[in-house]
């Protein structure tokens, strides 16, 4: 999850297709996309690297036990000390280059309407408490105990660490309804203190939608629990991500369906390869301008909760050597902003293709090149790509619980 704490937001137009509670239709949320505008290129590929490392620090610290560069870029990342927090964004540099940073959209809990991020790569609900003095909390409308007869105090302290941010509260229960969807008696977290992170951002928390076994807060998590409850009639739900650059295009996430008019032809499905609780799917190859690269063995784990792509190093490599003009300036992968490229990625037999503009993120001001969206970066060792909204905007995704199944189709821009 976690690369939203950046400054300059651009609002779009927030609509909510008010579903009726009915378990026969699958619910759609219309999603609301954090756009930045300005910043300074290599912190904002810095911030989205250092935020992959803490948030996926679990994986990193396994699969680098022996390594100690990779522990100790770790600990400076978890320490803040990198480069990665978003007080130290240059926001002089103006570009009018595109990145989506975030999707949201409202849940209410008890009857109090909160917009959270819908994340992938995460498995905790929370938001704000009354009792929180953290500047964040501040900002955001906090949950009332008071104004909820079916609210129930849990009490257990939970402490979530994202990216640069950090959060901390105790567990409560209380009904949940997303898009008309009901959760009853969901478990979430209401936060005593939160970090500056979550500070001048337009969400209020976050509602994370990975599988169970991922949950700080050690909670079934909402989908589950509609799912059991017979809330909706699928185990699964599927995601819209849409562009700041096809202006009027409305991002949507569906509960127990999958919405037909964003996406061309048929779904196909791939089963997770381990049980730890992301969406690890197995990748078959990515190709540039055609050309096979003959990856062997990688896992991807789909993200909308992160913005770049984060591959190992070698492989971010191998992708750059056949984009033409594409290079490295301080060690961070460039593109020509005009690039036409197609750089695809290989699910399951069935090769899905990144948009041009999509991979050249940012004008770094040098030579007319962009900062690319596939970016280097040690997460789960070096077969483990994590996958987020570069290449997610590109598809319709479905997330099914029951079959333990990722599935992508061509995305259809309205
Ligand atoms: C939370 O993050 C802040 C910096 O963002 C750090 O100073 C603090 O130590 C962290 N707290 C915990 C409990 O990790
Ligand atoms: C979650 O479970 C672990 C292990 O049983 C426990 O240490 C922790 O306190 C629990 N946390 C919450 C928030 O319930
Ligand atoms: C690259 O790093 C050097 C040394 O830190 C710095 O002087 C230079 O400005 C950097 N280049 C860019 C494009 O940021
Ligand atoms: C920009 O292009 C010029 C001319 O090709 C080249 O000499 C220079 O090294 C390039 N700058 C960077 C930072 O790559
Ligand atoms: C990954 O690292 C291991 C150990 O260093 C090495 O044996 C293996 O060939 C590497 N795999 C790839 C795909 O680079």
């Amino acid at each position: 999850m976690k690369f939203f704490a950046l400054i300059t937001l651009l609002f779009l137009a927030l609509s909510v297709n008010d579903a009726v509670p009915v378990t026969s239709k699958p619910t759609v949320i219309s999603l609301v996309k954090q756009a930045n505008e300005k910043s300074n290129w290599l912190n904002v590929r810095k911030i989205h690297q250092v935020r992959a490392l803490v948030k996926y620090q679990k994986l990193v610290k396994t699969a680098y036990a022996s390594d100690k560069d990779v522990l100790n870029q770790l600990e400076l990342a978890i320490s803040g000390k990198s480069g990665g927090k978003t007080g130290e964004v240059d926001l002089t540099v103006e570009v009018s280059g595109n990145i989506d940073i975030g999707y949201f959209g409202p849940i209410t809990i008890g009857g109090q309407t909160f917009n959270t991020i819908f994340d992938t790569g995460s498995s905790d609900l929370w938001v704000p408490s009354a009792g929180c003095n953290s500047k964040a909390c501040k900002q955001h409308e906090p949950f009332d105990t008071k104004a909820s007869k079916t609210f129930k105090l849990l009490n257990k302290d939970f402490k979530i660490q994202y990216g640069t941010g950090n959060v901390s509260g105790i567990t409560a229960q209380d009904n949940l309804v997303v898009g008309g969807v009901e959760s009853k008696g969901q478990i979430f977290g209401l936060t005593n203190e939160e970090s500056d992170d979550f500070a001048n951002v337009p969400f209020d928390g976050i509602m994370g939608m990975a599988l169970n076994q991922l949950s700080a807060e050690n909670a079934t998590t909402p989908f589950s629990n509609m799912v059991s409850q017979g809330s909706v009639n699928n185990p699964f739900f599927g995601f819209h991500l849409q562009r700041s650059l096809d202006k009027g295009d409305t991002g949507s996430l569906t509960l127990g369906g999958v919405d037909n008019s964003k996406f061309d032809g048929s779904i196909t499905f791939s089963k997770l390869v381990n049980n730890q609780g992301f969406w690890e799917i197995g990748l078959d190859d990515a190709s540039v301008n055609g050309k096979p690269l003959n990856f062997n063995g990688r896992s991807a784990i789909i993200d909308t909760g992160t913005t770049l792509v984060v591959i190992p190093e070698e492989d971010a490599k191998k992708i750059h050597n056949l984009i033409p003009g594409a290079t490295q300036i301080n060690g961070t992968f460039v593109v020509p902003c005009n690039t036409n490229v197609n750089v695809a990625f290989t699910f399951a037999g069935v090769s899905y293709n990144i948009d041009p503009r999509d991979l050249a993120i940012q004008p770094t001001g040098i030579n007319n090149t962009c900062a690319s969206g596939i970016s280097a970066g040690n997460i789960g060792g070096n077969t483990t790509w994590l996958v987020g909204d570069v290449f997610l905007k590109n598809v319709y995704s479905v997330y099914n619980i029951q079959d333990l199944t990722v599935g992508f189709a061509p995305s259809k821009i309205k």
